[in-house]
């Protein structure tokens, strides 16, 4: 083991910089491999710090050239420069200006972080900390500056020169082959959201005109070639700015709103002011290379990056604990976009989805962290679900407790008090409560204790008293660092079903606060009794998913089908399929004949067919629950060769009993002449597509041809994709052909060849990692991007559990090879792969030791490992 110790990181050690920034000039005379930076200061001492009192900048691998004050260059004595920082033993005054040069290479910049080429495009990715890659800085979101950037290059092969803020000249640098532009950015703003981008870019443009009159640019760069793919992104772009003015009255602030495309990038996409920049995925589609859900993510991205406009960049946080404060606001943002844009019930379905298979997983294991954490070691780790999707939910709780109209006026205070600020959770938090004179402080547990609760619910009916009796359990186990638990409080949206599926209304209630259709659980049991229910009721609980929570009701199967059936909720419609085919699929798991399976398969027949629903609401009905989803409900001693055989088996016989439905519908689902990503199209592909991968698990004769046949008409990357699933993932007949024929027809186009890869990736194999490693050496993949990764080892990792938990450990194995060998050049990439091992711990024993032994092996190995990777490796082993 050679890593030095990483430093542990603690929110209660927060405290202000002794000096502030007033302003910051940069020169970039841009190099492929020696790019000069020249950075000037304007630093003033704070109030209250002591004359003299040393000033430490961040830096990341840097080389100083030379550094100056006032315009004299410092002695040797005055300071100490190492890649790491730079400290100015004792500065002269209260006020000067600092002059530094540094020497940075984006060419060998694999890490992405920081100024780094792409395909021949300069660009920036300063998140979390890659300003300090740049220049010394005080690296840190509580050090807001205005910024003035002057970029300086070639202009034949960088004719684009962008910077945050507005232009505020350009020109030729007379003798020379180069040119330059100055942008300003007038808006105070942590050096995370700095960012440039120079290239030889085409781009498509649109006028904007803000809610008050304001004209704005919208510009979208990409590569050459790639305009025509941009249109989407333009447009759900334009939906957004309308949409953030209408529903939280926001509005945009600058003359001109830059997105830049790239294609080398490890996230999805940067908030940078005025400047975002994106991974190429999140904005290039076209019919022929894109799918219904990448138009859906790009919709998402694109809003998301915009609505951090204000939730982030006008009001940042106070240090990187405060994560979701920008976070989890933002994706609750997103979410409630694209449900206003699309259909309400589906898009929380989505997020549901979401939620249990990346978020559950990670608070039911090693990894499990606070959505507000109070310590890390690498601030790249906890850019997780919980921080984004959790925290999401958390603000869609204070709006389901407070009511619309009551969190609207908390938001509102939030932006008006805060604009300007860089704030913590405890800030956003007593918006509501002053604008709603309520007190949130049993609530706000949710920010700081881990884990999901589990919530347990039992009813029962007194026909001669007319009451309903709710017995309500939470049950908090512990998580890493909290063995002792406090209650959460709950909000539970309900409703009494009555025999005719119309909620029953009741006369009173008591034993909990309960308000119309929102009961609130605080303690860790509670009895609440209904009154004046004139008939048994099937309770209809955690309504919307109204929080992030584990529900156990213990109905029974009849009462399941029933709300499968009837329940208003059309979420809990949804639910009590999912809650059925999780039980069934655990007992065929377990080898046991599980009673009521025909029933469940008969009225999962009807939901598909009911022509009053959604097409995509019957499509996400038709969902069996992913292997790991129902690993994670087995929760320990998992062995994953079961669940997925019993999966297989049990589409198989839905595919055979509902057989006819499914040709039926399929038959009838008569698709538009020409694309359109539209909502409504899009649901009635998922759903075609749906009833095709349960004909082609039936294995009924035809059903190969059919799936073929699908492939081969296919006019859309969709269809195709998803047709060519089928045919791999059944082993059907004309497989091989297809898998050849798609990549004669998109060889070249990467983000099409991506989903070649994720296809391969999770094909069933005798020798999976075999044929990994040959499909490593594909012309489509590439080490060097972290989308071909994604792809193809995420596409393993993620979509292929037989063969990632293979009993003799060679999953293990590669991914701990895989982890060492991308720890050398990306940690970030390399960090996102290996927490894949988070739910080792419940599998079986004999996987246990493989697993074990693979962890350690990353942690024993003769190399310097990332803070990134030894961070989730000493995690998962603790
Ligand atoms: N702030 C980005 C977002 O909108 C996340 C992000 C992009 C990021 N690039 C990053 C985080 C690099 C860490 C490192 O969600
Ligand atoms: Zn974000």
């Amino acid at each position: 083991m050679r890593s030095e110790t990483a430093q542990l990181i603690k929110l209660q050690d927060y405290k202000e910089t002794p000096y502030v920034i007033e302003n910051v000039s940069l020169v970039f005379k841009l190099q492929p491999e020696a790019t000069e930076v020249i950075s000037t200061l304007t630093l003033s001492k704070r109030e209250g710090a002591e004359a003299g009192t040393a000033l430490e900048l961040d830096g990341d691998d840097l080389t100083l050239t030379s550094v100056a004050i006032d315009g004299a260059a410092l002695a040797e004595s005055d300071y100490e420069a190492t890649p790491k920082k730079l400290v100015v033993h004792a500065p002269p005054a209260d006020r000067f200006q600092l002059e530094v040069v540094t020497k940075v290479n984006p060419t060998t910049n694999t890490k992405l972080e920081g100024l780094y080429l792409s395909q021949g495009i300069y660009c920036t990715q300063c998140e979390a900390e890659g300003f300090r890659r740049i220049t010394y800085y005080y690296d840190r979101p509580d050090v807001l500056s205005v910024f003035t950037t002057r970029i300086e290059a070639d202009k034949a092969s960088s004719p684009i020169l962008l910077g945050n803020g507005n232009p505020q000249a350009s020109g030729d640098i007379e003798g020379t082959d180069r040119h330059f532009a100055v942008w300003h950015d007038p808006h105070p703003k942590p050096a995370y959201l700095f960012a440039l981008v120079a290239g030889d870019l085409a781009c498509i443009s649109e006028k904007y005109t803000t809610a008050s009159g304001t004209p704005v640019d919208l510009n979208i760069f990409v590569e050459k070639g790639n305009e025509e793919r941009a249109d989407w992104s333009m447009d759900s772009l334009i939906r957004s700015m309308r949409w953030d003015e209408k529903v939280f009255g926001r509005e945009y602030d600058l003359d001109v709103f830059n997105i830049v495309a790239v294609s080398a990038f490890n996230m999805g996409a940067m908030e940078n002011k005025g400047l975002n920049i994106f991974n190429d995925k999140y904005i290039l589609a076209d019919s022929d290379t894109a799918t219904d859900s990448d138009y859906e993510g790009i919709e998402t991205v694109v809003a998301h990056e915009y609505f951090h406009n204000w939730t982030g960049n006008r009001i940042t946080c106070r240090e990187w604990f405060q994560l979701c404060l920008k976070e989890g606001l933002t994706v609750f943002r997103d979410q409630e976009f694209s449900s206003d844009e699309r259909s309400r019930p589906v898009k929380r379905i989505a997020d549901v989805i979401r939620l249990k298979s990346r978020q559950f997983p990670e608070d039911q294991g090693p990894l499990s962290h606070p959505v507000r954490p109070t310590e890390y070691k690498e601030i790249n780790n906890f850019y997780t679900a919980t921080v984004y999707d959790k925290g999401a939910e958390l603000v869609r709780m204070i709006k389901t407790i407070l009511g619309a109209d009551n969190f609207r006026k908390g938001m509102d205070l939030y932006f008006e008090r805060h604009d300007g600020d860089a704030s913590t959770i405890e800030d956003f938090i007593k918006c509501f409560e002053d604008a709603n004179q309520i007190d949130l402080s049993h609530f706000s547990l949710w920010y700081h204790q881990s884990g999901t609760p589990v919530v347990k619910a039992k009813g029962s009916y007194d026909e001669a008293a007319k009451t309903f009796t709710l017995d309500l359990e939470q049950i908090n186990a512990p998580t890493p660092g909290q063995d002792q638990k406090k209650p959460f409080f709950i909000p539970i949206r309900f409703g009494l079903v009555g025999p005719n599926g119309d909620d029953l209304a009741y006369s009173s209630a008591e034993g909990a606060q309960v308000d119309g259709d929102l009961l609130c659980l605080s303690d860790n049991k509670q009895t609440v009794i209904f009154h004046g229910i004139g008939s048994r009721p099937v309770p209809s609980l955690l309504r919307e998913f109204s929080a992030p929570v584990k529900l156990e009701t213990g109905l029974p199967r009849e009462d399941q089908i029933f709300l499968m059936r009837h329940d208003i909720d059309p979420f809990n419609r949804w639910q009590a399929a999912q809650t059925l085919m999780t039980e069934l699929l655990i007992e065929l798991t377990n080898g046991s004949e599980p009673t009521g399976k025909d029933a469940f398969i008969e009225a999962l027949g009807h939901m598909a067919a009911d022509e009053n629903l959604d097409h995509a609401f019957r499509g996400f009905g038709l969902m069996l629950p992913s292997e790991q989803a129902i690993a994670l409900e087995i929760g320990k001693d998992v062995d994953t060769d079961a669940i997925g055989n019993a999966r297989d088996a049990f589409s198989k016989e839905i595919g055979v009993a509902l057989y006819d439905t499914f040709k039926r519908i399929y038959d009838a689902l008569e698709m538009p002449a020409t694309f359109s990503p539209d909502a409504l199209s899009a649901g009635k592909r998922a759903l075609k597509l749906r009833c095709l991968t349960y004909i082609a698990a039936s294995a009924g004769e035809g059903s190969a041809a059919l799936a073929k046949a699908h492939f081969d008409a296919a006019d859309n990357m969709t269809d195709r994709i998803s047709a060519l699933n089928c045919l791999v993932k059944f082993e059907l007949a004309g497989a091989q052909e297809a898998m050849a024929s798609f990549e004669e027809r998109h060889n070249g186009t990467a983000l099409a060849m991506d989903k070649w890869l994720g296809v391969a990736a999770s094909a069933p194999s005798k020798d999976t990692i075999g044929a990994l490693r040959t499909l490593t050496e594909h012309s489509a993949f590439s080490w060097d991007n972290p989308n071909r990764i994604y792809a193809l080892i995420g596409g393993f990792l993620g979509g292929n559990t037989r063969g990632f938990h293979a009993a003799d450990g060679s999953g293990y194995d590669y991914l701990a090879d895989i982890t060492l060998q991308l720890d050398k050049t990306n940690p970030q990439v390399a960090s996102r792969m290996v927490k894949s091992f988070g739910t080792w711990k419940n599998m079986n024993a004999d996987r246990r030791v493989k697993a074990e032994a693979a962890l350690k092996r990353i942690l024993e190995a003769d190399q310097q490992l990332s803070t990134d990777v030894k961070e989730i490796v000493e995690l998962c082993l603790d």
